[in-house]
């Protein structure tokens, strides 16, 4: 079964909605478009589709099954809404919304319409976070212990509307629910501790450098950053678990994976590191005999993948990947981040 699909907002992502579908997703045909601003609109020709004069005309269409938001954050949670009570189904650009309960309004009217309703958390398929994943999922760590995932920018202001606060602008936002939608698919249980300092250095008015601290039940501690000034980037991922350490230093996936041996016995005596000020045993590099380095882990990711789920539920033949619920709890968390940095204190919470 093929499906018909529009796009809400053809600047950057929308664009990029357009033509990834058409090369990568056969079963999705792109009718048209709808942009605020005549000129997007320009580009409709050269992407072969229908431009619509209206956000009306285009959810009157009665062969578009499926629509694509991707317009700034504030306006997600209404269009969402009318998208959805015109019969629509509907995915919809991250952050879904600017929180928790504009979220759950959607929820409830795509409950009633019964209607499909998935946010593009697109970073679940970057081979990075699944090479991190692949690690944890075949045991090459054993349980985590600290994880750090970060985002390294160095052009120091947000861009555009991503700089004003009516706007849904600012960090957390926009990377922060990327990276939280990852780390909480790489662990599923509950988050029990947040804290973030959400600094706003160089976009008045939103944060635009910051970290986020969280605690898991199982025990995982998280760190997420993300900066808007960094000339000198640290890993992407350094995940450190009870038999091994993985780090990942950039968007090509070059890194490095170390195993403690099976029998990694060693003496506290051998290679004690002696600096100007003192000796240190406990911060010493463990002997190089009592460890393994493993190649990291082969993934194979495919973003239509995204797409093709949708088709696929739409079909009734799967299960939503990226599911509503699992949306509700990052922007729940988010929430809480920004209380966080508003009250001066973190938090113990259940989510
Ligand atoms: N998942 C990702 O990797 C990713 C990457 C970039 C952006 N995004 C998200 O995509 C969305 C759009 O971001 P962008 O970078 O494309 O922004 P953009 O500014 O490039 O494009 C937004 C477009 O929406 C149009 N628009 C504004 N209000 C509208 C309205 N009421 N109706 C129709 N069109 C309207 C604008 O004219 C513009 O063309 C945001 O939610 C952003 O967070 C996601």
């Amino acid at each position: 079964m093929a499906f018909t699909s529009a796009v809400i907002g053809l600047g950057g992502m929308g664009t990029w909605h357009v033509e990834n579908i058409q090369k990568k997703v056969p079963r999705i045909h792109v009718k048209g478009a709808y942009d605020i601003r005549p000129e997007a609109l320009e580009k409709t020709g050269r992407l072969g589709i229908q431009a619509y004069g209206s956000l009306d005309e285009l959810l009157g269409d009665p062969e578009i099954d499926l629509v694509t938001i991707a317009i700034p954050n504030d306006m997600h949670k209404d269009t969402a809404i009318k998208a959805l009570r015109a019969g629509k189904n509907v995915v919809c650009e991250k952050p879904v919304t600017l929180n928790s309960a504009e979220l759950e309004e959607i929820i409830a009217v795509q409950k009633e319409t019964g209607k499909l309703f998935s946010v593009h958390q697109n970073r679940r398929w970057d081979k990075d976070f699944n090479i991190v994943k692949a690690a944890k999922d075949q045991g090459l760590l054993g349980d985590l212990t600290f994880v750090e995932s970060k985002v390294q920018g160095s052009r120091q202001s947000m861009y555009g509307w991503r700089g004003h606060k009516q706007n849904g602008g600012g960090m957390l936002l926009d990377w922060g629910v990327h990276l939280l939608d990852q780390i909480m698919q790489l662990d599923k249980s509950k988050i029990v501790k947040v804290d973030s300092h959400l600094l706003s250095v160089y976009t008045p008015g939103v944060d635009d450098n910051i970290k986020l601290m969280l605690l898991f039940e199982s025990g995982m501690s998280a760190v997420l950053e993300m900066s808007t000034m960094c000339l000198i980037n640290s890993y992407r991922w350094h995940v450190e678990g009870t038999s091994g350490t993985l780090c990942i230093r950039d968007w090509n996936c070059e890194g490095e994976l170390y195993q403690l041996k099976a029998d990694a016995a060693m003496e506290w005596d051998e290679d004690i590191v002696y600096t100007e000020a003192g000796p240190t045993r406990t911060m010493a590099p463990r002997p190089k005999y009592t460890m393994n380095q493993l190649p990291l882990p082969e993934v194979h990711v495919d973003w239509s993948d995204y797409y093709n789920n949708i088709c696929d539920v739409l079909e009734g033949k799967a299960e939503l990947i990226v599911k509503p619920e699992q949306s509700l709890r990052v922007m729940r968390v988010i929430d809480l981040l920004f209380r966080a940095t508003e009250e001066g204190h973190g938090f113990a919470c259940e989510l």
